[in-house]
């Protein structure tokens, strides 16, 4: 059960509230007396926050009335900006339509079941390296390893650069905390970078890294993403740059913190409950609704936002075209009235049916599918092990309140 004392004056959903652990409490007590929230915000006009499951849901499908072309998160963008920087995740039906259908089928769960091959060899190169040492940073030296190796595989990216592309992919997620990046969101350096992603130096790198290997696609190509995306017909032409771009820069970044987070929490949830980590190892048949679990658990992106199209009200607060409205995926994955005892960690959970993904509308997680195969693939290989891990210190949290991040976990793995 959670305490859903306090008071609505107080309601602080901040980057700052988020550096000791999720505000769980005022999201209960968001739920319990107001779902739709004005919410005052240190970097500009406030947002309308939305913290009920079902009201979640119904934002998500309206994409008429909820509109993603004015920015995916907290960030006010002027008009030179939307043009600059919108990549799918930021346009509706039907431009994001035909972007999205040039990468969809290789995150198909078809595509998805010819990886798992790799995603296990990867894997299990990672964990045996790892626990060779007695004690280490989980987040760095395991987690962070994981996917963005994937991903290279998938994209076609030489193998040799994963490293690099792990640095700028965590300077761009992490671009709320100075623990993280030099050039903060709010800075006033980062104003020479608003027409850039995260208004971040990494997304200029990101983008000159992508056009070198978008040239190289063109003249050799090969069975990946980005020779898809390098050769793309959208209506009867290529890419254009800008597009080509965020394209790149958005696939980089959407699938690697987040998946590294979800790992993450995983294995300091599994920690704190011994038990449920038992229940995996005496019956193996339970890693599908462990996945899941974990998935709603970590919940690695807190949230997305939209903008209000046309003038609504919702549970009778009147919301006008142009407000923002923030979709905590964080709150409604612990409702109490979807979820039975939320804030229990059940890997037999079912139904477990999170928002984790987004879950519907035409933005559903274009990796879900991905993200789900290397979760599962790492449980899998770090089953037999896991009883022997504990925590060697506290971990790190990242200021943020879009990623939810664990920057440093120090494990020790003990003998049996
Ligand atoms: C646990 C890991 C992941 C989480 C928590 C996550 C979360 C999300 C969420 C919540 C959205 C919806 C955005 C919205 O409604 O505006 C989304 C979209 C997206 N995700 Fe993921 N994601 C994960 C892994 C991945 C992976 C592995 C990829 C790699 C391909 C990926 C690529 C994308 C893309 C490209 C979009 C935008 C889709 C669109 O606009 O149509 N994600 N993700």
């Amino acid at each position: 059960m959670i305490n859903i004392s306090g008071s609505l004056d107080n309601v602080n959903l901040d980057d700052d509230a988020f550096v000791d652990g999720v505000p769980h409490e005022t999201f209960a007590l968001l739920r319990q007396v107001s779902p739709v929230h004005w919410t005052r915000w240190k970097g500009g006009d406030g947002y309308w926050s939305i913290t009920r499951y079902n009201d979640i849901l119904n934002v998500l499908k309206d994409w008429k009335r909820f509109t993603s072309e004015r920015g995916a998160n907290l960030e006010n963008w002027d008009g030179d900006q939307s043009i600059a920087r919108r990549s799918m995740l930021e346009m509706d039906p039907p431009r994001h339509t035909s972007l999205r259908k040039i990468v969809s089928m290789d995150f198909s769960p078809r595509a998805v079941a010819r990886y798992e091959s790799f995603v296990r060899d990867i894997t299990k190169t990672i964990v045996e390296q790892t626990l060779k040492k007695r004690e280490f940073d989980f987040v760095d030296q395991f987690a962070a390893q994981i996917p963005m190796r994937v991903f290279a595989r998938i994209m076609g990216v030489p193998e040799e650069d994963t490293e690099k592309l792990i640095a700028w992919g965590d300077e761009l997620m992490g671009n709320t905390d100075p623990e993280v990046t030099e050039v903060t969101m709010y800075s006033e350096e980062s104003e020479k970078y608003r027409l850039y992603p995260f208004r971040n130096p990494a997304a200029l790198k990101v983008f000159e890294y992508g056009r070198w290997l978008r040239r190289h696609k063109w003249d050799e190509p090969r069975q990946d993403v980005l020779t898809k995306l390098a050769h793309a017909d959208v209506e009867g032409r290529s890419l254009m740059d800008w597009e080509f771009d965020n394209m790149f820069l958005l696939l980089i970044t959407a699938g690697h913190e987040t998946t590294r987070q979800a790992i993450v929490h995983g294995v300091e949830a599994l920690i704190r409950h011994p038990d449920q980590i038992r229940r995996l190892q005496n019956d193996a048949s339970l890693m599908q609704t462990a996945v899941e679990e974990i998935l709603r658990w970590a919940t690695p992106i807190l949230h997305f936002r939209r903008t209000v199209k046309e003038d609504v009200e919702l549970h009778g607060k009147k919301l006008r075209a142009g407000d923002k409205v923030v979709l905590w995926f964080i709150s409604g994955n612990r409702d109490e009235e979807i979820f039975p005892d939320p804030f229990y960690f059940d890997v037999g959970r079912a139904p477990n049916e999170h928002l984790t993904f987004g879950k519907v509308g035409v933005h559903y997680c274009l990796g879900a599918y991905l993200a789900r195969l290397e979760i599962r693939v790492v449980f899998e290989e770090l089953l037999p092990y896991l009883h022997r891990f504990e925590l060697a210190g506290k971990p790190v949290r990242m200021r943020s309140n879009f990623t939810h991040g664990i920057r440093f976990m120090p494990v020790k793995v003990v003998t049996d």
